[in-house]
């Protein structure tokens, strides 16, 4: 059945725009060849929005946002904001405003591994080879959002929040149950509960849920226990659900396994549209060089066709299209190891091709 998408693409800061051009035209492919509509509007975020209009997450831009199917989102940072702690305002408000103001409280990070970059791992390609799991990072809630935060008068001590309710906790947990459910029916909680009260109410909520889920193995593991098996044992894991700062170390972590972290694909979402971004960062030393891996915002237009549209085939072929590009050896730099370097537009166009050509 032939549908009409209307999607809002953000591109951001530094790789953004060559990374989310390689993945919108993928997508222009993918609905060409499936006989859908696709509508999308630019609009501004991040460090860019700052330059343009003095805020990172415009109104006009929110606004197009919730007037649309799905958002494809690119990155946000600037090196010049980083080294300086006193900025007004930074590009990250605006991820962290879009994500607040659309409700995106569940960032789902798949990791799994590709058989031609097995090798690229810098782990042991027998404890890499068949991992497959799901990573649930809460994104609306903990530490990025709890107040109050900020500095003393004299400006010696400052500080941070984490807060969690019961609601947002169960929520995300219900989430977490929901897909294990369709996969390999377990899942980890990962807390601090040993130390941190918001820790011990995740684990209190989760042990009043899991009764619910009687076919569904529950695990609860320490954060830092859990930094470790991600890399002694990955196979360990199917659903992996933590808050929103353990999970933005975790998924950078996990990354590892895929072989870099130009491959790692994300969805969020939550109460109103769901927005597919990469979890790697604005790369700004590469921005503009057409060198960096286009592969995880291609894979992140996969999870919009899947997550935003239910169109479980359009996804399929743009995942079959990427994994080809790899065995096809049509990769950028950071997996290309001794072998040639493709540039993003060239492995874009490939797979672009391939789609073309099924
Ligand atoms: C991510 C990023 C963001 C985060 C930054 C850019 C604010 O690291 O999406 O993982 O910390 O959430
Ligand atoms: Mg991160």
């Amino acid at each position: 059945m032939s549908k009409v998408l209307n999607i809002a693409v953000l591109a951001g800061d530094g790789i953004g725009p060559e990374i989310v051009k390689q993945a919108l035209d993928v997508t222009k492919a993918v609905c060409k060849k499936f006989g859908h509509t696709l509508n999308y509007e630019e609009g501004i975020t991040g460090a860019s929005a700052i330059d343009a209009v003095g805020e990172p997450y415009p109104k006009a831009t929110h606004e197009l946002c919730m007037r649309s199917d799905a958002v494809l989102f690119g990155a946000i940072g600037d090196p010049k904001y980083d080294n300086n702690p006193s900025a007004k305002v930074r590009p990250e408000q605006g991820l962290l405003k879009m994500r607040k103001e659309l409700g995106l409280y569940a960032n789902i990070r798949p990791v799994s591994t590709f058989p031609s970059l097995i090798h690229k791992s810098p782990l042991r390609a027998d404890l890499v080879e068949g991992a497959d799991f799901m990573c649930i990072r809460e994104l609306t809630g903990g530490m990025y959002f709890g107040r109050p935060q900020g500095r003393s008068e004299d400006g010696n001590t400052a500080y941070d929040t984490c807060v969690y309710t019961r609601e947002e906790v169960e929520r995300i947990m219900h989430l977490a149950y929901k897909y294990a459910g369709q996969r390999r029916k377990k899942v980890t909680m990962v807390d601090k509960a040993n130390v941190l009260a918001s820790s011990r109410l995740w684990r209190q909520v989760t042990q009043e849920i899991a009764p619910q889920y009687p076919d569904i193995e529950t695990e609860y593991m320490f954060v830092d226990n859990a930094a470790m098996r991600i890399i002694q044992w990955p196979k360990s894991f199917d659903v992996l659900v933590t808050e929103n700062l353990f999970g933005d170390i975790l998924t950078d972590e996990a990354s590892v396994i895929t072989g870099s972290l130009g491959m790692l694909p994300s969805a969020s979402i939550g109460i109103h549209t769901s927005v597919f971004e990469p979890i790697h960062g604005s790369y700004p030393q590469a921005a503009g060089k057409n060198i960096a891996n286009p592969l995880a915002t291609i894979l992140s237009a996969a999870l919009m066709f899947e997550y935003a549209f239910n169109m479980m085939e359009e996804g399929a072929l743009i995942r079959e299209a990427v994994a080809a590009s790899m065995d096809a050896k049509v990769v950028t730099e950071d997996i290309a190891g001794d072998g040639k370097a493709y540039s993003t537009s060239e492995v874009g166009e490939w797979v672009v091709n391939f789609i073309k050509g099924k």
